[in-house]
């Protein structure tokens, strides 16, 4: 598919109002709105942190994040002296002092500047370079690890990242065709390559769907990322601070849940069971998904899930 080059690249916030709110409720009021630090881990364009810095205080602050250098030139077009951008993966908001911070905001996932850009190589809608690195700077692109990877690890990558039936199919495929015309460099080639693997289509579903969601997540080591944002968060958030977290597909979605549900109960060690256990220090607050008007306005939204927790006391 053709993309219209004239066309802007926006990005609709998903849960806007929803998100912010849990992101804030947290924190105490100030002149202006709520006071303190916060975090928005996933920049994109910006939405969430808009919003956020309009009801916040006057001697808030707001530390945002994204891999993305795109990203991060659209932040610093925010002129006010409460915000500030790194060019960073999230996982380093563990660097911020422990107990500093009244609420972190993540919006996992890909922007849809990004999808949108056919020079991103996020897309088997649209013809362009296999990259699909968030971090365009650092790392492997798709087509470079592809070029070189062994079919089972390319199957492993597949199988666990996109939940796809095919992979092995899908791996021997991709280095068939690379032993005999070179490695796979294009997202149409891929696509291709992928829709030739899969022998059964799900209604609605492009057969590539389930592998560049694989690859996307493996070449930006996501869920690494996320476990680690996620651990990171619990030390720097303060007593009452919020954890906000909308992700889009079950695997995020399973790594956020089950983090919350392990930390909003004590922890009993079983080889030392006289041992006084380990205090809750998260909270579960619940879940939060689109309501049907915003996913009819931008069926991106459609597998949105916010999950909120919030920081207990630890009792000392
Ligand atoms: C869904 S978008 C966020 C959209 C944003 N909330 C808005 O309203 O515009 C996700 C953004 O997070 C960034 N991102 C994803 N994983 C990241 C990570 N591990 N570290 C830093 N940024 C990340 C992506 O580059 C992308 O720009």
């Amino acid at each position: 598919m053709e993309r219209n080059l004239n066309a802007p690249l926006v990005h609709t916030t998903v849960l806007l109002d929803e998100a912010v709110d849990a992101w804030l409720a947290g924190a105490p009021a100030g002149d202006g709105g709520a006071s303190g630090c916060f975090v928005d881990a996933t920049f994109g364009r910006g939405g969430h942190s808009r919003l956020g810095l309009s009801r916040m205080a006057a001697d808030a602050r707001l530390i945002a994040y994204d891999k993305d250098a795109e990203a991060v030139a659209e932040a610093s077009r925010i002129a006010d002296a409460r915000f500030s951008i790194r060019h960073q993966g999230f996982a380093a908001l563990g660097e911020l002092p422990p107990g500093s911070v009244a609420g972190v905001l993540m919006d996992l996932g890909v922007s849809s500047p990004q999808i949108d850009n056919p020079a991103r190589g996020f897309s088997f809608r649209y013809d362009g370079p296999l990259d699909m690195r968030m971090d365009t700077s650092r790392g492997q692109s798709v087509a470079d690890w592809l070029a070189t990877a062994e079919t089972q690890q390319i199957a492993e990558v597949i199988r666990d990242y996109g939940e796809e039936r095919f992979a092995v199919q899908v791996a021997k495929a991709i280095v068939a065709r690379r032993q005999e015309r070179g490695p796979v460099s294009t997202t149409a080639e891929l696509a291709e390559l992928v829709a030739g693997a899969v022998k059964t289509r799900e209604p609605g579903q492009n057969p590539a769907t389930r592998t560049f969601q694989a690859l996307r997540i493996f070449i930006n080591a996501e869920l690494e990322e996320l476990q680690q944002a996620l651990s990171a968060s619990l030390s720097v958030l303060q007593p009452g601070g919020r954890l906000a977290v909308i992700s889009f597909h079950s695997l995020e979605d399973r790594i956020v849940k089950q983090f919350i549900t392990e930390h909003s109960k004590e922890i009993y060690d079983r080889r030392a069971p006289f041992a006084a256990p380990k205090p809750m220090r998260l909270k579960a607050l619940g879940r939060i998904k689109p309501s049907e008007a915003e996913v009819a306005a931008n069926p991106r939204a459609r597998s949105a899930i916010l999950r909120v927790a919030e920081r207990t006391e630890v009792p000392a």
